[in-house]
């Protein structure tokens, strides 16, 4: 692992160990991929203002996310059917996220139940929730998370229906037998709900004090609806291009949800992130922190939970090594002057 120094290392070497139906699956975006693509590549339309001659000895990269600390501003964000990629699959990735001392958001569609995760981890974790047809899946869901000691609720907005991954949908991948949605029993129905409405949120504050996160919004718009609607945080992201195809690049939405939330709430991004000047660029413009998804996977496919530790560690130095490069000792001082859009 010492020669692992970046993380499309980990990408090249999860590709070749994994098979190809669950590499296609990670990989894929929906229809021509245009926003996964989109994604990764917008971050290089913004270049870096750096200053000189600020001394910045120990560069400070810990953070709080909804007053939860973490050594790094970035988390790992949810995603489903990890045993796909790792026998021990979430609880491993969980295991190797809290071991990093950042935050894992457990994802709905885990092949690994929520308490199986929490037991695997000493890091802190979030709940992601989809909203189901059958509203009581949800609801069983919030209390379980809540039960077994996650801090939030991530309500994901940008899947009124499942995004078709075509590129896995034209090879006629299926996955094997024992790789399962594990929060749920086989005859439940997890359909999700496609006429969901702003209204689940007030329905959520009937069933639950935990505080809520708007996960999937790319406009100022929905960005004013989610604060009005009293959430506690908002997660811009376009499912890594995995929802609807040729929306906008994350990492390009999100100054207009910067500007549009004014502080009142907290403002994540995910999509994109392949390094630490990528973490830099996103809190230049605003996020408080970012999470990853496929960074993660990779390193899980790798190396369990020591390639997902591994992978946030990559993220820390190279972010480190931007801040002490460019005048900041502390994530405070990375500011909108020190970016440029061209
Ligand atoms: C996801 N994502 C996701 N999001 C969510 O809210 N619930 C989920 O169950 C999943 N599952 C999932 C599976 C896989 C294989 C991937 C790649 C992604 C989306 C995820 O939370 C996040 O928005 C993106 O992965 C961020 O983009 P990057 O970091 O993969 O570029």
């Amino acid at each position: 692992m010492e020669t692992i120094v970046q993380v499309s290392q980990y990408e090249e070497l999860a590709r070749s160990r994994v098979d190809e139906a669950a590499w296609c699956y990670i990989a894929s975006g929906t229809g021509r991929e245009q926003t996964l693509r989109g994604n990764v590549a917008a971050f290089e339309q913004f270049w870096l203002r750096p200053r000189v001659l600020v001394p910045t000895a120990g560069c400070d990269m810990g953070t709080t996310v909804l007053g939860t600390p973490i050594s790094l501003p970035v988390m790992a964000a949810p995603t489903g059917f990890q045993k796909l990629l790792h026998p021990a699959g979430e609880a491993a990735s969980a295991r190797g996220t809290g071991l990093a001392q950042t935050l894992y958001v457990a994802s709905s569609s885990a092949t690994t139940s929520l308490e199986e995760i929490a037991s695997a981890t000493s890091g802190p974790l979030w709940f992601q929730l989809y909203m189901y047809k059958e509203r009581v899946l949800s609801e069983q869901l919030v209390r379980r998370a809540e039960q077994a000691g996650y801090r939030a609720i991530v309500v994901t907005l940008d899947t009124p229906y499942y995004g078709r991954k075509e590129r896995f949908a034209r090879k006629n991948y299926s996955f094997p037998e024992h790789i399962a949605k594990a929060n749920f029993s086989a005859e439940q129905d997890d359909t999700v709900d496609s006429e969901m409405g702003w209204d689940i949120f007030d329905w959520l504050r009937t069933i639950t004090d935990l505080p809520l996160l708007a996960k999937g919004i790319l406009t100022a718009e929905d960005a004013e609806l989610a604060v009005q609607h009293g959430v506690a945080g908002i997660i811009v992201s376009n499912h890594g291009g995995r929802q609807l195809d040729a929306a906008l690049p994350s990492v390009l939405a999100l100054p207009e949800v910067v500007l549009a939330v004014q502080g009142r709430v907290e403002v994540y991004l995910d999509g994109g992130i392949r390094s630490g000047t990528d973490v830099f660029k996103a809190l230049a413009l605003g996020a408080r922190a970012v999470l990853v998804g496929r960074p993660m996977l990779w390193g899980l496919a790798v190396a369990g939970a020591q390639g997902v530790t591994h992978v946030f560690d990559i993220l820390r130095e190279e972010l480190q090594y931007a801040m002490a490069l460019s005048g900041c000792p502390a994530l405070s001082a990375i500011t909108p002057s020190l970016i440029k859009h061209q």
